[in-house]
This record gives C-alpha cells, structure tokens and sequence, in this order.
C-alpha cells in the first residue's frame, strides 16, 4: 500500500524570528501545527505569564489571531492542562466559562484575539503561533 506523506508544509523563512512568536497562516490541525513548529521553529508558543502575552501581540503587530497554541489537556488528567514543550502549566489565562470540553472532545486550546484561551477540538484547522 503507498504510504501517504503527512505535512508536505515548507518551512518559511522569517527575518528576526528567533526568541519572538511566529505567526504561521497555515490551516493545521493541533498535532500537524505542533510538528510544523518543532520541525521549523521550537515549538507551539507557551506563555508562563501576563507579560508572554503581551509578548506575542506585539510579536503580531497588535492584533492576535484566533490560533492554536502548545496547550493540550493532560491525556492522564482530564482536568490538567500542559504545554507541548512539557510540563503543567503554572499560570492560566482561560476565557470566561472556559475551557469547558465540550461533547469531551476539546483537547486542545486556541488563543483569541482578547489573548484569552477556549479549549477546542485538536481536529480544526487553524493558523497558528510558534
Ligand atoms: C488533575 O488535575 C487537577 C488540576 O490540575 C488537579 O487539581 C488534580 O489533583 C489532578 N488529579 C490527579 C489525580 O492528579
Ligand atoms: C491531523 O491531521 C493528520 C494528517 O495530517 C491526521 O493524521 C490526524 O488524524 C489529524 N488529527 C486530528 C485530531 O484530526
């Protein structure tokens, strides 16, 4: 059988990206972003405080997209959230009413325009930030 070849995305060059967000405008899904950003970056962006969001939005320019980020629910803790680069999270900046899994299906986060954090289906396709 032909194996078929997964994440066919070529990595794009950005000017000044090391240390600072990166703003990927790709449609992925939570595991093909995260292979995306390890594979041409670090890793899906992370942020241990208020000032790490603030980071990013001056990264963006201002504006924050809806986008993945390296957060995904603890697949030992359903309640416990840890970053892709490892490790639980110490500081949380969920949005009102979230995260709140819905049908039991949201395993991973997206960061919104306001910088606060939804859980959401690992499945959707997304830009997203390395
Ligand atoms: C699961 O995670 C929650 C939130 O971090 C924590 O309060 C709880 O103690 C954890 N449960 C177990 C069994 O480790
Ligand atoms: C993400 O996309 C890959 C293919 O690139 C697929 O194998 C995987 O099942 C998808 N993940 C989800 C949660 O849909």
């Amino acid at each position: 059988m032909e194996r078929i070849i997964f994440f066919v995305f070529l990595c794009i060059a950005v000017k000044g990206a090391i240390g600072n967000h990166i703003f990927i405008q790709k449609q992925a899904n939570w595991t093909e972003a995260q292979a995306y950003c390890r594979r041409c970056h670090t890793d899906l962006s992370y942020f241990n405080r208020q000032s790490d969001i603030d980071k990013l939005r001056k990264d963006a320019g201002g504006n924050i997209d809806v986008a993945w980020i390296g957060l995904h629910r603890d697949p030992n803790n359903n309640t416990a959230w840890m970053w892709s680069g490892g490790g639980h999270i110490t500081y949380q900046n969920w949005a009102d009413g979230q995260p709140n899994n819905i049908n039991g299906k949201e395993n991973n986060a997206v960061i919104r325009p306001s910088g606060k954090w939804n859980d959401a289906k690992s499945g959707r396709r997304l830009h997203f930030y390395c």
